[in-house]
């Protein structure tokens, strides 16, 4: 029987390997899933088969995850908790979904990964393979009661111990999760949230905002239906788009967090997030909006937005809810088109304007001129009847005093 694990090629993905085929007896078919993570997939194949595994998936998603996963959350404005732009959380999802269609074309009863028992991405691991694929069994091996190894040396260890010489360090660093929307960093110095985080050590995307250029940047954007398709007039895929935005917006030292999140088992977590280009494109779809939506769909849909963002983070991308609300957001998205122009300068994004043919803005009415849709004398009548409630009150009360 196979089993498909979810590997990374770190040290404690390829431990998982061996604990596999000793503890289970299956044969274990190794699934790396690209979504933009950058890291070195040369020499992953002869890792993964060195360490014991019959076969190396690497499934190259990252066009995917742009556009089914990170593009329905920029549309939907959806930010966890303030700050958080579920880059994790969207992208977990996928990975899923992933491992699920490795264990269909292989004929494998289980998948396994390696994340640990205190986080959200073993929830959103879980839940979705239970949405996608209820039959398989799911291994966690950090949880398993016949895992061990509990640091990186006792791994270590046990690779040697099973033939395996591979120059891993037992240095910890911060635990992270990188992909073409972000870094996140956890552990070390940050786990003290009275710390100020070491960003010289941290940072990997960025400069921070005083290691920017001196000379800002200008940017514009063209979007259609609440997608980017331009960067600067040239036509690009989202995923080219925000690879380049990444790398200007790091340079600015755009869209870096530090936060307190509250995870899903219920502790409180801290964490330092590096989202150079999905904070600028976040912040300019917001800015197309103000100009196209509506004051009462706007108004909604801040609602959805929050739903949306506790819904991905709390690992139910796959969900009938989730599907409902994307399907209201795409309503809304219908004219969010346009072109959004700014500026990046020291960690800022400067608005530089914005157009859009289905802008409800009206220069003649907004002017301090009267034009012939607006008669000020109006304005006296509606705020009449619109504070008669407030007067009433405040006219009933003073009676009673
Ligand atoms: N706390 C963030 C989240 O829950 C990031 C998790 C990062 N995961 C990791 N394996 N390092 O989405
Ligand atoms: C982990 O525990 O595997 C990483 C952190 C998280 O999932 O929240």
């Amino acid at each position: 029987e196979k089993v498909v694990l979810a590997y990374s090629g770190g040290l404690d993905t390829t431990a998982i390997i061996p604990w596999l085929k000793e503890n289970y007896d299956y044969e274990v078919i190794c699934c790396c899933i690209d979504v933009g993570q950058k890291e070195e997939l040369d020499g992953l194949e002869e890792r993964a088969k060195a360490c014991g595994a019959s076969k190396l998936y690497i499934e190259n998603v990252v066009d995917e995850y742009v556009e089914n996963y990170i593009m329905p959350t920029v549309q939907a404005d959806a930010v966890f908790e303030y700050k958080y732009l579920l880059g994790t959380a969207t992208a977990r999802p996928l990975i899923a979904k992933v491992l699920v269609d490795v264990a269909r074309k292989e004929g494998a009863v289980a998948i396994c990964h390696g994340a640990t028992g205190k986080g959200n991405d073993q929830i959103r691991f879980e839940l979705g393979i239970k949405a996608l694929a209820p039959d398989l069994k799911i291994i966690a091996a950090w949880r398993d009661p016949k895992w061990t190894m509990d640091s990186r040396e006792s791994e270590i260890e046990y690779c040697r111990a099973h033939g395996i010489n591979l120059p891993f360090s037992a240095d910890n660093s911060y635990s992270r999760d990188r992909n073409i929307w972000h870094i996140s960093h956890e552990g070390l110095e940050l786990e003290d949230p009275s710390c100020a985080p070491n960003y010289d050590h941290l940072l990997v995307l960025s400069n921070s905002p005083e290691k920017a250029p001196e000379e800002d940047v200008h940017l514009s954007i063209d979007w259609e239906k609440g997608v980017p398709v331009a960067l600067n007039g040239e036509k690009l895929s989202q995923r080219e788009i925000l690879e380049k935005l990444n790398e200007i917006g790091g340079q600015h030292g755009i869209g870096i967090i530090d936060i307190v999140e509250n995870r899903v088992v219920g502790m409180k977590s801290r964490g330092v997030y590096e989202t150079p280009g999905g904070t600028i494109l976040m912040e300019a779809h917001q800015q197309l909006e103000e100009l196209i939506l509506d004051r009462e769909t706007l108004k909604y849909k801040r609602l959805v937005s929050v739903e949306f963002a506790e819904l991905v983070y709390a690992a139910k991308w796959f969900s009938p809810l989730r599907e409902a609300l994307t399907a209201f957001v795409d309503k809304t998205q219908e004219y969010v088109t346009g072109t959004t122009n700014f500026r990046l300068y020291k960690g800022n994004i400067i608005k530089e304007g914005t157009t859009s043919p289905y802008s409800l803005y009206d220069e003649d009415i907004a002017s301090f001129k009267t034009g012939d849709l607006y008669d000020h004398h109006d304005a006296e009548g509606f705020i009449t009847l619109y504070g008669l409630s407030t007067k009433v009150r405040a006219m009933k009360l003073n009676n009673k005093k």
